[in-house]
């Protein structure tokens, strides 16, 4: 392999690896309509204001590591579908008193929204 070619092979694991850290390219109009279904969902009441978490639930915070819209809106959806099959979920829902109740609404469009947002960071 010549020089070009290493360099190049180089720059590519570079940015796959940059693309995998930050794979969420932020639409901040769908991240704001997801900061207020968030306030409306009444979900601040227990992961905080900020989604710092607390005596109810967890924090919200580096979801991206764990989580892709799609199947961040189908866990909103039925949480505890997800404990059922997910070890991390589980063992997240045992260390709080209640668990994670179901999305109040069922609206596609707020619920890709509320995960937009989420994921934004
Ligand atoms: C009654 C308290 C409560 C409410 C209200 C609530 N949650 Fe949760 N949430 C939890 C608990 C407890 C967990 C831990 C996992 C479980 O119970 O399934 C959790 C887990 C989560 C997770 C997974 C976190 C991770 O690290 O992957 C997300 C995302 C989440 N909640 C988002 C929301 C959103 C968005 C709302 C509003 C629609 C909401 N929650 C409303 C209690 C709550």
């Amino acid at each position: 392999m010549n020089n070009f070619l290493r360099g190049f092979g180089l720059l590519v694991a570079v940015a796959s690896v940059v693309a995998c850290g930050r794979s969420v390219v932020v639409d901040p109009a769908t991240r704001d309509a997801g900061a207020r279904v968030y306030r409306s969902e009444s979900c601040a009441g227990c992961h905080g204001e900020e989604r710092g978490g607390g005596r109810l639930a967890p924090p919200l915070r580096s979801l991206a590591r764990h989580w892709d819209e799609e199947e961040l809106v189908r866990f909103l959806r039925d949480p505890t579908a997800f404990a059922a099959d997910d070890g991390r979920i589980r063992e997240m829902a045992a260390r709080f008193p209640s668990k994670m109740p179901p999305a109040g609404t069922s609206d596609p469009e707020k619920l890709r929204a509320l995960a937009h947002f989420l994921l934004a960071d």
